[in-house]
Parts: structure tokens; sequence; C-alpha cells
């Protein structure tokens, strides 16, 4: 046996790492964990600031059932409460699906970018929170209205992205959370660029097997061929080594994340000569994700719906000067990542129906995929010990 064939016997020989047990990817229970665990204690990305530009803008964002109000109050500042009034838990605001299905016009939401009246028994609120007035209640009668301020969740931004935290009063700054990304991105213009066009998924799969695809280039060759032939280096090896740190190079004459591999927009001023030509990437925990070409990102926000089920919210972003030029087409950007994300989804959403199978407890990552140890660590230093005490 040559010293080649034994590093082959010894690499295949090699034990690998296994993944969570595929209960995880598929149980209620473990998802409810999660919920308390990681998706109300962590900060979650939910949308763009743009979103919401002036006092008065709000949405109804579902957390995993949560409800959760976000409004901009009148000094321009995003404000977050539990969807909830303090006086019955009546809930104060509908999402505009909600407001369509119902058969009965109430009072009360947002009236008139003034104020959040509660449609039961019209206890009014202001955009911090705080109660105005509860209709026949004094403070001669012993009623202190600063005992019944909206329950608070945490809002803060980065790069253009609101994140909000549903347990405020034990959460981390959200620049403790992000680690070194702001410092990795510092030269991308992200929080002055705009959406140019959004793409809605809904995947029949767990949010897991979701950040699990976008941590691995091992799938790459065989699931993305339009893809390797704009970045080839994404078939060698597996994509073992890659260097998302210094940006993935795209084939000779290619430079950004489109078919032909270019674009007519201009790259982001301030980049260095590196993101000038390669692709960067980050997987924000728990549920957005980053793909940065020269002159426009692909984002993704996560929304689990369920133990097997996940809407992502696909943004293209650019600079707000190729948007307002006539004729803007991001078509080149938003068609081929479409085509990348549908293979996606589609092969994550065949790995939620084979883990279904009663034979199969776990699987492995090969030493390509390394970076999910990542995932796994994240996940289980979260709910291990809460998934334990759970009956199998
Ligand atoms: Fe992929």
């Amino acid at each position: 046996m040559s010293a080649a064939d034994r590093s082959v016997a010894g690499a295949s020989a090699a034990p690998l790492e296994r993944t969570l047990p595929s209960s995880w990817y598929r149980r209620a229970n473990v998802f409810k964990i999660e919920k308390e665990r990681i998706f109300c204690r962590e900060w979650i990305g939910v949308c763009r600031e743009e979103e919401l530009p002036d006092p008065g803008d709000h949405r109804v964002v579902d957390v995993l059932g949560e409800s959760i109000l976000l409004v901009r109050n009148r000094e321009g500042s995003l404000r977050a409460f539990y969807n909830v009034c303090r006086h019955r838990g009546s809930r104060l605001c509908k999402s505009p699906a909600e407001l369509a299905a119902s058969t009965v016009a109430l009072p009360g939401g947002i009236t008139a970018g003034r104020m959040i009246v509660c449609p039961y028994h019209q206890w009014s609120y202001d955009f911090n929170g705080a109660l105005i007035a509860a209709p026949h209640l004094s403070a001669s009668g012993g009623f202190k209205k600063q005992d019944f301020h909206l329950y608070p969740v945490g809002v803060e931004s980065w790069g253009g992205f609101v994140f909000l935290n549903l347990t405020p009063g034990e959460a981390l700054p959200l620049a403790a959370q992000l680690h070194g990304i702001p410092d990795r991105l510092r030269r991308y213009p992200l929080a002055a660029l705009r959406i140019g066009a959004t793409m809605s998924y809904e995947v029949a799969a767990n949010w897991k097997i979701i950040c699990e695809n976008y941590n691995e280039c091992y799938h790459c060759a065989g699931v993305h061929p339009e893809l390797c032939a704009v970045v080839p280096s994404f078939r060698d090896g597996g994509g073992a080594d890659l260097d998302w740190s210094r940006g993935i190079p795209h084939r000779d004459g290619a430079y950004t994340f489109t078919k032909s591999g270019t674009t007519s927009r201009r790259a982001f001023p301030g980049l260095d000569a590196d993101e000038q030509v390669r692709h960067k990437g980050e997987l924000v925990y728990p549920n957005v994700f980053l793909s940065l070409a020269c002159d426009h990102a692909a984002t993704y926000i996560l929304m689990p719906r369920g133990a097997d089920r996940t809407d992502v919210a696909c943004h293209f972003l650019f600079e707000a000067h190729e948007i307002d030029k006539p004729g803007f087409d991001p078509s080149d950007a938003v068609e081929f990542w479409d085509l990348i994300n549908r293979q996606d989804w589609a092969v994550c959403e065949g790995v939620q129906q084979g883990i279904r199978s009663r034979v199969h407890t776990h699987g492995f990552y090969a030493p390509m995929e390394d970076w999910n140890l990542d995932i796994r660590r994240y996940v289980t230093e979260r709910i291990g010990a809460f998934v334990g005490q759970e009956p199998p």
C-alpha cells in the first residue's frame, strides 16, 4: 500500500463527527425549547430599518407564536412590545393578514399614527409603551398608570437590520452577540443599502437544516452547477479549503454572483482589492445570513414556523443611487440567487423528509462541513440540558 493509499484509508476510517440527534430537527417539544432558550433569548433579525421609515410606522411580527408590535416612535426611534394589552390581555394590533381574515371591524390598533389603542376596552398607550389613558379609571381611585406599561421587547439595529430580543431584562447588547461580524464587514455599506427586490419562501425544513446547508459547500458541486460555473473553487475538494475570511474567488473575468459573473452596477466604494472581486458570507446566529458581492448583498431572515417549517425572507440590497436609476433592473442577481435558493431549499426539504425515518438517529458531518460543528455547539449549549429532561 502506498503512502497515498494509506492516507486515504486512514481518512476514511477516521470517525466522522455526529450531527445533532435527528429528533432535534423534527420534534415539536424540542422546537418549543428552542423557542424559549434561543429565539426568545437571543437577538433575532426581523426586518430592515427602511421598512419602517416614519413615526407611527409599525408591523406585527410573529416570533414562533409570540406576537410582537414593532413601531417607530415620534422621536424616530424603534420600539417593540408584546402585542398584549396589560388590562385583560387582548391582542392590540392585527397583522395585515389577520385584518384581511377578520369578519368583524373593531376599533383600536394604531390610531392615526398617534397611539396604540386596545380594541377591547380602549386602554391607550404611547409609542414608548406607556399607558396614556384607561377609560373611567382615575388616579383618585388609586389607579397608577405607570404600573401598566406594555411588556417591553428589546430593539437594536446593526447594518440596517432590526433585531429584537424577547427577554430584554436578561439580554446582552446586540454587539456582544455579533462578535467580530461588524468588523469583518466594515468596508461594506450595509446600513446604507436599500431593498431592491425581495423573494419570500416557505421551506418545509427545520431552521437548523437550512443553517447547516448555508454553512458548507460540500454540496455545491452536485447541487449548484450554475453557481460553480461562476465560482469554480466551490467544486474543489468539497469546499474544504475555501478562505471565507479573504473571500471566495470567481472564475477569471467574473466578480459577482450573477449568471455572467458581471454586472453594470458599480462596486461599493471602499472595498479592498479582494472584496472587489471576491464573495463573502456570514451566518449571524440564529437566523440571519449575509452573502456579500461587490455590488449587492443577498440577505436572508429565517423565521421558524414549526419544527419542520421555516419562512425565509430574502432581500436583495443595493446602493440607493443604483435603485434610483431609471430602468433599475436587479434581475441579473435576483434570478441567479433564486435558482440557487430553490436548489438549496430542495435539498434541505429532502433532509427533513429523510430524517423522519425510524432508522436514522443522527447523521454525520464530513471534514469539509466543520463549520457545522459550530452550529451543533451553539444549539447544544442553549438547549441540551433542557431537551434531556423531555420525554423522547
Ligand atoms: Fe447551497
